[in-house]
C-alpha cells in the first residue's frame, strides 16, 4: 500500500497540500512516541458518503490525548466538523480517515510539557487490511512471543502512537514467520488481542471477546459487533480467554476500522473449527457490511452522511445538516 500523496491535510486548523505537510526532526513524537490517533473509515453509500461512528472516534482521541495529558482547542463537535471539512475539501467519497495530535517543536527532552500539542487530519485510500481474500477465506495467525504491554506500564485504552512499537514486533514476528497476524496474550498468558485489531471467539454459539483490562484497545468496531451480535440474539460475553480456547473455539474473527470484520482459519498451524468463515462470523460480517454500505436502516445513528448535496439520497430525517460544520 503505498500513498498517493495526493490531496490537502488538515494542520493545526489550516489545509496544506500534502507534499509540504512536513514537521521538524526535532519534534517530540518523534523521538519520544508522544502521539496519540484515530483511525476511522469513510464510505461511499449508495445514500451517499458516510462516516463510520465519527463521533466515537474523535471522543477515543479526546480520551487518549486526556490520558496523556495533551490539551488541544476543539471540542468534539470541532473534531468532527475538522474531519468532514477535510473530506469535502479533498472531495473523497470513500477514504481512511488518520486524526493525530502529537507533542511539536520546541525542545527535546522526555519532559514533553514544554512542546506545543500539534493536530493534522490526514485522508488515503486504504482497502481490505488483510486482504480481500481474507475477508472471505479467513487468515492463518499465530499467537505471538510479545505480550501486550502490562497495565502499568503503557496504557492500551489510549490510542498512543508508542503503544504501535509493541504492534509492530507482533506484525513483524507474524509476517517474517509466514503468517499475516499475531494475537496477543497479556502479561498473564491470557488472549489479548491482534496488532491493530480486537478479537472475537465463538464456542458452542456464545460470543466471547477480551474485557478492557486484558490490555486492549475499546476499539469502535468491538463495541459494534457486540451491539450487531446482540440485535441479532446472541449472548456475548465480554470474557477473560485462555490461550487454548484460540485452539478449541469453533470459530475466530478480527475486527476493526482496518480490518473490518476478519474470519481467522487457522491459528499457530492449529485449524479453526472448520478451517473456513464460520456461520456466525459470516451473519456478523454481513450484518456489519449493512450497516457500512447504507443497506440497512441506521437504527443506531452510527452514519455521519459527509456532503450536504448526497441529502436528496435519503430520507429527510437522514440528512447531513447535523453535522456541517
Ligand atoms: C491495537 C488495536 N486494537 C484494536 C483496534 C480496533 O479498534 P477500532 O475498531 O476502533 O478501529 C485497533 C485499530 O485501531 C488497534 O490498533
Amino acid at each position: 500500500m503505498g500513498f498517493p500523496g495526493t490531496g490537502t491535510i488538515w494542520m493545526n486548523g489550516r489545509l496544506v497540500e500534502w507534499k509540504d505537510a512536513t514537521i521538524h526532526i526535532a519534534s517530540h513524537v518523534i523521538h519520544y512516541g508522544s502521539g496519540v490517533f484515530e483511525g476511522a473509515r469513510c464510505y461511499a453509500t449508495p445514500k451517499g458518503s458516510a462516516c463510520f461512528r465519527l463521533d466515537a472516534h474523535m471522543r477515543r482521541l479526546q480520551l487518549s490525548g486526556k490520558i496523556y495529558r495533551m490539551e488541544y482547542p476543539l471540542d468534539l463537535a470541532g473534531w468532527q466538523s475538522a474531519v468532514l471539512d477535510t473530506i469535502r475539501a479533498n472531495r473523497m467519497k470513500s477514504c481512511y480517515i488518520r486524526p493525530i495530535l502529537y507533542r511539536g517543536y520546541e525542545s527535546l527532552g522526555v519532559n514533553p510539557f514544554t512542546c506545543p500539542v500539534d493536530a493534522a487530519i490526514m485522508l488515503w485510500d486504504w482497502g481490505a487490511y488483510l486482504g480481500k481474500e481474507a475477508l472471505e477465506q479467513g487468515c492463518d495467525v499465530k499467537v505471538a512471543s510479545w505480550s501486550r504491554m502490562a497495565p502499568n506500564t503503557l496504557p492500551a485504552m489510549a490510542k498512543s502512537t508508542a503503544n504501535y512499537a509493541n504492534s509492530a514486533l507482533i506484525k513483524m514476528e507474524a509476517i517474517s514467520d509466514g503468517y499475516s497476524e499475531g494475537i496477543a496474550l497479556d502479561v498473564s498468558g491470557n488472549v489479548s488481542e491482534g496488532s491493530g485489531q480486537n478479537l472475537f471467539i465463538v464456542r458452542d454459539g456464545t460470543i466471547h471477546t477480551p474485557p478492557l483490562g486484558s490490555s486492549i484497545l475499546g476499539g469502535i468496531t468491538r463495541d459494534s459487533i457486540v451491539t450487531l451480535a446482540r440485535d441479532l440474539g446472541h449472548t456475548v460475553a465480554e470474557t477473560i480467554i485462555p490461550r487454548e480456547a484460540l485452539y478449541t473455539a469453533d470459530e475466530v474473527f478480527f475486527v476493526g476500522t482496518a480490518a473490518e470484520v476478519t474470519p481467522v482459519r487457522s491459528i499457530d498451524k492449529i485449524q479453526v473449527g472448520a478451517g473456513h468463515r464460520g456461520p456466525v462470523t459470516a451473519a456478523l460480517q454481513q450484518a456489519f457490511f449493512d450497516v457500512i454500505n447504507g443497506e440497512v436502516p441506521d437504527t443506531h445513528g452510527w452514519l455521519t452522511y459527509v456532503y450536504p448535496e448526497e441529502d436528496s439520497l435519503r430520507s429527510p430525517q437522514q440528512t447531513a445538516a447535523g453535522a456541517r460544520g
